[in-house]
């Protein structure tokens, strides 16, 4: 495809050069491919927003390359420390006060008192937000409401032309967005990632919770319908109904036409790295509905019934 760019410094160059002049561009990240553009331009992100037909009440993840590059934009506190040591890089959004002074646009995060921050791992956009002289905003690289992608064809499948420049990372690690923690006020889970609450527990020595219902922060990924391949999804099911795909989740499922094994061997891992290669498939084969069996609810299975689920209503 002519508008995937390989990993090389010209391709890196060339990425600075588009981010400087406000352009957005599709970037790998280690969760899902996301679409980038400066975090400090007001131009930019509305960008952002109008090529992802983003409701304007749904912030953005400003991503850093550390978190010396952090420190003018967000008052950072003591659980942030102790979770950014253990986990960043990697699948973790924070949920931090903005500083006032913070030259974050107010289009990035809604207006709100506090803005989502996270340390990407995929050592690709490392390369990139070293170079760069100011954050990126990066939401995930789909229509608002959709499937996420999580190679640079997907991207094209999403966007086509309207994104002429996009660096290629080759598949997405993990396969599902990073977990997403408010550290302002009580601390809880607004979105199951990677990174369990267990994981979170842990570190922090104290039980996390996980926001229920939608208050004032307005985050899409609790917003209710999202994920979605754009045709009826019907969980925890035992068998097809005629025509449907099939997700299924282990050895005891035979290769069919219509059946997709998120992970034979009964990996979550796995699963959850071919969820939404599978989900962007079926939609792609023109199927009109889909069932999915039951998927265990424990680790990184958390986080793919969440998607499922939002994913069907
Ligand atoms: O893994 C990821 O986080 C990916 C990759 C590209 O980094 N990005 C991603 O961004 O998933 P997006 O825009 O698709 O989802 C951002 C989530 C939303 O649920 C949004 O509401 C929440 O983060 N969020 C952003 N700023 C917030 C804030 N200030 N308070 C509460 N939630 C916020
Ligand atoms: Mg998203």
């Amino acid at each position: 495809m002519k508008n995937i760019y390989k990993n090389s410094q010209k391709s890196l160059d060339k990425a600075k050069i588009l981010l400087k002049k406000n352009n957005v561009i599709g970037v790998p990240t280690e969760t899902v491919y996301g679409l980038s553009g400066n975090a400090y331009s007001n131009k930019s992100i509305k960008k952002i927003y109008k090529i992802k037909k983003r409701p304007k009440k749904n912030p953005l993840i400003i991503h850093y390359y550390n978190i010396k590059k952090l420190k003018n934009d967000a008052y950072i506190n003591s659980e942030f420390l102790k979770l950014y040591k253990k986990f960043s890089p990697g699948p973790l959004t924070y949920i931090l006060k903005k500083k006032k002074n913070s030259e974050i646009s107010p289009y990035a995060n809604s207006n709100l008192s506090t803005i989502a921050v996270r340390f990407p791992k995929n050592r690709i956009i490392r390369k990139l937000l070293k170079i760069l002289d100011f954050p990126l905003a990066i939401p995930s690289a789909n229509i608002s409401s959709g499937v996420s992608p999580v190679n640079a064809e997907d991207v094209v499948d999403e966007f086509g032309k309207k994104i002429n420049f996009i660096l290629d990372g080759g598949n997405s690690n993990i396969g599902l967005e990073s977990t997403v923690i408010n550290l302002v006020g009580r601390i809880k889970i607004l979105r199951p990632g990677a990174i369990s609450s267990i994981d979170i527990s842990k570190i922090l020595k104290k039980k996390i919770i996980f926001q229920k219902k939608i208050k004032r922060i307005n985050s899409p990924g609790l917003l209710k319908k999202h994920y979605s391949p754009g045709i009826p999804i019907k969980m925890n099911c035992k068998r097809r109904d005629d025509n449907a795909a099939f997700i299924v989740f282990g050895r005891r499922y035979k290769d069919n036409k219509n059946i997709f094994n998120l992970s034979s061997k009964g990996s979550l891992k796995e699963a959850a790295k071919n969820l939404y290669k599978t989900l962007r498939k079926i939609k792609n084969l023109n199927y009109k509905k889909i069932n999915v069996v039951k998927i265990p609810k424990h680790s990184i299975g958390i986080a793919i019934n969440d998607r499922l689920k939002k994913a069907s209503n």
